[in-house]
């Protein structure tokens, strides 16, 4: 994959939510990102409650990111199947299972979440990360992954809590204000390849999770910061995310004239006012896992 992706022409909107799988070789900023999120993204993985041993379905799988940590837990007795609906993350997939030294325990499928094409109780554990914010009826997919997980099998889910999101320095009524703008809901057609995005689900996973009939639901919230002085990785991703999310969130048009100017001036590399030169900058983004036993 190319370092930029061919995406250069995209508008901030689609550009967040272009394909998913991060190369982790690439410079692409959504590869930035998720290196900047490494850690917080393994340690909810440890969370998740997988044994040595265990056959697990990684469902939303994208490029594979997590194969490497899910076959460091399971072992070489373990096995990985991972899943996604876009043809070319299952390529991507494909190119980092080739790869590594792993890569004979991972089968990839290309497949629906809202529809597992799996047998009943065939895993001990489903994996899904970054993909329920996506989909309008989050309780049936979780259903299907409770399917195909057998009893007393592991269900874990990680996904993006945006209730965290503090950007700034800006005044709070302006923060609350943007806050509100974030996508939570059906996508405007034509703005996205998809029809649906909700940032505020990861503290509702473990309500999810129950009403999905999962038992011994437990859940997990992180918060990462970024603060100066930047890695180039937080830099990459800070210097697409900002711009995007003070111009190009959802409900930015609902706001005043005069909140939309503000929020411009604050996310314009040019302007006086950019807030990535302010010293006191601070961005935080949450990451909430929950895990239920069936
Ligand atoms: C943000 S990415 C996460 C990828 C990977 N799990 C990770 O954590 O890096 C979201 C993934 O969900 C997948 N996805 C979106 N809608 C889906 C659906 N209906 N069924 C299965 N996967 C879906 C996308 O193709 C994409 O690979």
């Amino acid at each position: 994959m190319s370092a930029n992706n061919g995406h250069d022409e995209r508008s901030h909107r689609s550009l967040m939510y272009s394909e998913s799988g991060p190369d982790l070789t690439s410079d692409f900023w959504i590869y930035r990102h998720f290196r900047a999120m490494a850690e917080i993204y393994h340690s909810l993985l440890m969370h998740a409650e997988l044994l040595p041993g265990d056959r697990v379905l990684d469902v939303g799988c994208g490029s594979g990111t997590h194969f490497g940590w899910i076959a460091a837990v399971i072992g070489p007795q373990g096995r990985i199947v991972g899943l996604d609906p876009d043809a070319d993350n299952v390529q991507l997939a494909q190119d980092r299972v080739a790869a590594a030294p792993w890569g004979r325990q991972v089968e990839l499928r290309q497949g629906e979440l809202a529809a597992l094409p799996f047998e009943d109780a065939s895993f001990d554990a489903v994996w899904c990360a970054g993909s329920l914010q996506y989909l309008p009826d989050p309780v049936g997919a979780i259903r299907e992954m409770v399917r195909v997980v057998r009893p007393g099998g592991r269900v874990a889910a990680q996904d993006v809590e945006m209730h965290s999101m503090i950007l700034g320095p800006m005044p709070d009524d302006l923060l609350i204000a943007l806050k509100d703008c974030l996508p939570r809901g059906p996508v405007e057609a034509g703005t996205d390849r998809h029809q649906y995005v909700d940032w505020f689900i990861g503290h509702k996973l473990r309500g999810l999770f129950h009403a999905a009939g999962l038992r011994e639901v437990r859940g997990h919230l992180r918060q990462r910061e970024y603060v100066h002085p930047f890695t180039d990785d937080e830099r990459g991703f800070l210097e697409v995310a900002i711009p995007y999310l003070c111009t190009a969130s959802p409900g930015i048009g609902n706001l005043s004239a005069e909140r939309r100017r503000q929020l411009a001036e604050l996310a314009d590399p040019s302007s006086d006012e950019w807030i990535l030169n302010r010293p006191d900058f601070l961005f935080v983004e949450g990451r909430a896992l929950a895990v239920g036993v069936r």
